[in-house]
């Protein structure tokens, strides 16, 4: 089992679109995918089309150990695919991750019992150095760190850098950083605008010896894809599926 965290310490940098993405190719290629929801905005199980019930448990009752890791784990529309989902009252962890001393190593150890279930587990990281962050960031052997192509994406991807850098520090992340997707890409026919083609020069600075992988063109269509719950190849858009089946590339390299 690899366990990849997708990390971005800013809102609106395309973590979701791309475990979305990943879950949903991973699991067209007949591997056994676990999606986890991190961030008690939940907008992976609501891309899932996952309704949360009232008595049914989620992350927050697996990470604080009231249910077996098995019983927060549902299936999806999908084949292959399963979801631990998230609802907003994943916040209500804090506590107890902040007061238990290891609170970055228990998402780990939660997921250490299905480890002969999945092939990869993705998990999609609250934007914010919170103690789910930091647990999420704990469990995965990798990360991915998506940032727009503009100031902010920049400006998240020197937090995101400094606050994995930190967490090594403290062997509360002992994963590897396999790459940086600028999102949101854009070009006006067959040009590229002068800020993406700044802004991701400016990313490259930044990354140092980490590997910047192909960008994610803005579009529409990922939206509309999300929206159908469908992958781009699945609405006529090959093309922009591409900086996905990298990621899957430098991951499986990784085996
Ligand atoms: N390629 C794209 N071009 C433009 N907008 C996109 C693209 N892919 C996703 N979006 C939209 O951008 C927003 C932010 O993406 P999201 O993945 O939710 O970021 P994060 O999870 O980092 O907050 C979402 O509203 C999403 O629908
Ligand atoms: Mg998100």
């Amino acid at each position: 089992m690899q366990t990849c965290a997708c990390v971005s310490l800013s809102g609106g940098q395309g973590k979701t679109t791309v475990i979305f993405n990943l879950s949903l190719l991973l699991a067209q290629q007949g591997k056994k995918v676990l999606a986890v929801d991190c961030d008690p905005q939940a907008n992976l199980t609501f891309y899932l089309n996952h309704e949360v019930e009232p008595n049914q448990p989620t992350l927050l009752e697996v990470l604080n150990g009231k249910v077996q890791t098995e019983d927060g784990i549902y299936s999806t529309t999908h084949e292959n695919l399963f979801l631990m989902p998230s609802d907003r009252s994943l916040f209500k962890v804090s506590e107890y991750l902040a007061s238990s001393g290891t609170g970055a190593f228990i998402l780990k150890l939660r997921l250490k019992a299905v480890q002969n279930l999945f092939d990869l587990v993705l998990i999609d990281v609250q934007p914010s150095r919170s103690q789910i962050c930091l647990t999420a960031v704990g469990a995965a052997d990798y990360a991915l760190i998506p940032v727009e192509a503009a100031t902010k994406g920049v400006n998240s991807l020197i937090d995101t850098l400094e606050f994995l850098e930190e967490q090594a520090s403290v062997m509360a992340f002992n994963g590897k950083v396999l790459g940086i997707i600028p999102f949101r890409d854009r070009w006006v026919g067959l040009t590229q605008t002068l800020e993406s083609r700044e802004n991701i020069a400016t990313i490259k600075e930044f990354a140092g010896d980490i590997p910047v992988l192909p960008s994610i063109r803005e579009s529409e269509q990922f939206k509309r894809a999300i929206r159908q719950g469908k992958l781009l190849s699945d609405i006529g858009q090959k093309d922009l599926q591409y900086p996905f089946e990298k990621m899957i590339e430098v991951l499986t390299n990784e085996r």
